[in-house]
């Protein structure tokens, strides 16, 4: 794996990310533990985790994996979402930072991470507190850097503007879902990140699962993967309509005519486009942790990009495609 500028900071970072929302839950100790070593011997050096996954479990998990190795590694983790049954325990307040850090360093095994990442906006808490604690936390040498996920564009602008006007610590990264069947971002907020610099990690960029080509229209979801298991298939399915399956079909061609399977076909469309730093990988096991990592180390046939890029293509409405045709 080749290494990458992290945005406009000091650090590089592998060209994939290893995220880690299945330790714990599909993947036991064991497995996760042996994913983690697979990636950094495949030469990867950066892991995301969150306060969250598994209720705590993952970071816990991830921080054993890395024993030894703390150093060598970009280490992100995420405080925002419920951790508790108190009206306290969730959003970006000031307490719920200070504690949900505190916390996180305590199951990572660690004393301090890479990059504190904001989960998602939280409407109910001013910007300027959260940004203040943050900015803390980076001056407490708790933290090294600061990243958001799951912003609009103009909540991630006015962030960086609110940083700038205090003398703040600015988030130097974007964690936003994008794939070949997710494209939103490119309306306003990959402009936004090219624009200042910022890092971009996008989530989910096999789209749960859906870009491998396991699943066939018109057929029950598979039992024992994400889309198949009960739990998920609310927050699964409503990536399922039209334009997707029309996007699965061109990647599956793309991938015979490329002799890679669909998922290195949708994570290396995904790592190669402008502005993107590193996708996060998910997997379950080492067998799908290998594939996806043969996702790096070659080159899509310019015509096969294109034709994936023309066959997930979508409307960007107003005011972008006024903008776009303006000079045209
Ligand atoms: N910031 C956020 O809000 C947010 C949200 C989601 C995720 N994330 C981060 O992003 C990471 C990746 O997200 P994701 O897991 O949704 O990514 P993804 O790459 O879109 O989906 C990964 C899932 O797809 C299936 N899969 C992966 N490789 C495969 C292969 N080669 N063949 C067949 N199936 C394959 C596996 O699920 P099954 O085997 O169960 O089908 C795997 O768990 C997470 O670990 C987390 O760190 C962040």
């Amino acid at each position: 794996m080749e290494l990458r500028p992290f945005g406009r900071t000091g650090i590089k970072v592998s060209e994939l990310c290893l995220g880690t929302m299945t330790f714990g839950n599909e993947a036991d100790e064991a497995t996760s533990k042996a994913m983690v070593d697979r990636f950094l011997d495949a030469g990867g050096n950066f892991v995301d985790t969150a306060d969250v996954y598994s209720a705590g479990i993952s970071e816990e998990i991830t921080g054993r994996a890395l024993k030894g190795r703390r150093d060598d590694v970009i280490l992100a983790t995420k405080v925002r979402f419920r951790m508790g049954p108190g009206p306290n325990d969730i959003g970006l307040s000031r307490k719920h930072i200070q504690l949900g850090i505190e916390a996180s360093l305590r199951r990572l095994g660690t004393d301090y991470v890479d990059l504190y990442q904001v989960h998602c906006w939280d409407p109910r808490t001013p910007l300027e507190e959260s940004l203040a604690t943050l900015n803390d936390l980076v001056r407490e040498g708790k933290v090294r850097y600061i990243g958001c996920s799951n912003f609009a564009a103009w909540q991630l602008a006015k962030a960086l503007g609110i940083s700038a006007l205090k003398d703040w610590e600015p988030f130097v990264s974007l964690q936003p879902e994008y794939s070949l069947i997710t494209r939103d971002i490119e309306r306003e907020l990959l402009p936004l990140c090219i624009d200042a610099g910022l890092a971009v990690l996008p989530w989910s960029p096999l789209a749960g699962g859906i870009l491998s080509g396991k699943y066939q229209k018109d057929a029950p979801l598979e039992r024992g993967t994400r889309g198949g298991d009960t739990e998920n298939e609310i927050t699964f399915t409503y990536r399922l309509d039209d334009r997707a399956w029309k996007v699965v079909e061109a990647v599956v061609d793309v991938a015979q005519k490329a002799g890679k399977t669909p998922a290195q076909v949708a994570l290396n469309w995904v790592l190669t486009r402008p502005g993107i730093t590193s996708p996060i990988i998910g997997a379950r096991n080492l067998e799908q942790l290998d594939a996806n990592i043969g996702a790096t180390g070659w080159e899509l046939d310019p015509e096969l990009g294109k034709s994936l890029t023309w066959a997930s293509a979508f409307r960007k409405g107003y005011p972008y495609e006024f903008i776009e045709y303006a000079d045209a």
